[in-house]
């Protein structure tokens, strides 16, 4: 047989073993049979080039390493195939159900947040953002409660240590003593400072108060406040936005009413209840922006009228989804928070 011919026979059997090799033992056999360094049959073929005559083995030579390289090229890339196969044979049984993937979610309260703004801002109102450290300008004085009234007891606010520190630079206007806020309420202040009417605003934030922690209190939750002025805003309008917004979020057949209250900062005021079952459910305060908040910020309660509520979202998230624990939002619990 000639030399050529010889080659050619031995890529072909090497080639045929490789592809017809199924596992990892036996492409290490085909291996050993083809590439061995003691027994090989590539070693057989190379004593030929001894042989050859000088003038020759240049190009024998060239053939010899061409046939050399493709075999064993073939021969790593099928033990490459086999060595994958078989992790992943032994790691995926592929008949078993997907396991799917842990994907990230939004937080209960900031999906209701959300939504309630996408609600309101339906409804033409707009968002309005401010700090959660305040004075008590903001707070209390220009929403016109008194300094004896109950809701400044410093035992019923959180008081920052900084208090009066000149130029501790938070938040706002006057100097003084500083607290987290403990309504959204100082939006409204903090808006009509700042604006002209008409004004149709939401806010959503945090608000802190030192309540005894239950399960529908804790000492730090969510209100959306909002702000209607302009020179026709009534009552009627008040309990039109706040019914609208009930059917919007807690669906079309939810039941609304309204029951007389107090707040220094509304004339008249209302409490917003919401059916639940045989009981009614309270969702926050309302009424029209009394003339002295009014005045405060130098509009004339003449020319302008305005409404204001403030709701407590936490308690709509609850209602809508049956959550009996205020707790369960801050406790970090995957297995609630994956629910929603
Ligand atoms: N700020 C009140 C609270 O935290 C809620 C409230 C009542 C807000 C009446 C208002 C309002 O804007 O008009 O209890």
């Amino acid at each position: 047989m000639e030399l050529s011919q010889i080659f050619a026979a031995f890529q072909q059997d090497a080639l045929a073993a490789i592809s017809s090799a199924t596992t990892a033992e036996a492409i290490e056999q085909v291996r050993i049979e083809f590439l061995g360094k003691k027994q090989g049959k590539l070693k057989d073929l190379q004593s030929n080039l001894s042989k050859v005559p000088p003038e020759q083995r240049p190009e024998v030579g060239k053939r010899f390493n061409e046939v050399k390289d493709a075999v064993t090229y073939a021969l790593e890339e099928r033990q490459q195939q086999l060595i994958k196969t078989k992790v992943v044979a032994s790691a995926i049984d592929v008949t078993l159900p997907g396991v799917r993937p842990l994907t990230g979610k939004l937080h209960p309260l900031t999906q209701t947040i959300n939504e309630f703004q996408e609600i309101m801002s339906r409804f033409g109102f707009e968002v309005e953002d401010g700090p959660e450290i305040e004075d008590e300008y903001h707070n209390f004085v220009a929403l016109n409660i008194p300094d004896d009234h109950p809701a400044r007891d410093p035992l019923d606010n959180f008081y920052l240590a900084t208090a009066g520190v000149a130029g501790a630079g938070i938040a706002g206007a006057g100097g003084g003593p500083r607290l987290l806020r403990s309504q959204t309420s100082t939006i409204q202040i903090r808006t009509m400072e700042n604006r002209k009417p008409p004004i149709r605003i939401v806010s959503v934030g945090r608000v802190y108060r030192p309540d005894e922690i239950d399960d529908t209190h804790h000492l730090m939750f969510h209100q959306m406040e909002g702000l209607m002025v302009g020179p026709d805003v009534t009552m009627a309008s008040l309990k039109t936005v706040l019914r609208l917004f009930a059917a919007a979020y807690l669906g079309e057949d939810v039941h609304v009413r309204f029951r007389p209250s107090f707040f220094p900062f509304t004339e008249p005021s209302v409490e917003f209840d919401v059916q639940r079952g045989d009981g009614w459910l309270e969702l926050g305060g309302a009424g029209m922006v009394d003339p002295n908040v009014l005045r405060a910020v130098g509009y004339d309660p003449d020319e302008v009228s305005g409404f204001a509520f403030g709701l407590g979202i936490a308690r709509f998230c609850m209602m809508r989804h049956g959550i009996k624990n205020i707790r369960h939002f801050y406790s970090n619990d995957l297995r609630f928070l994956q629910q929603f």
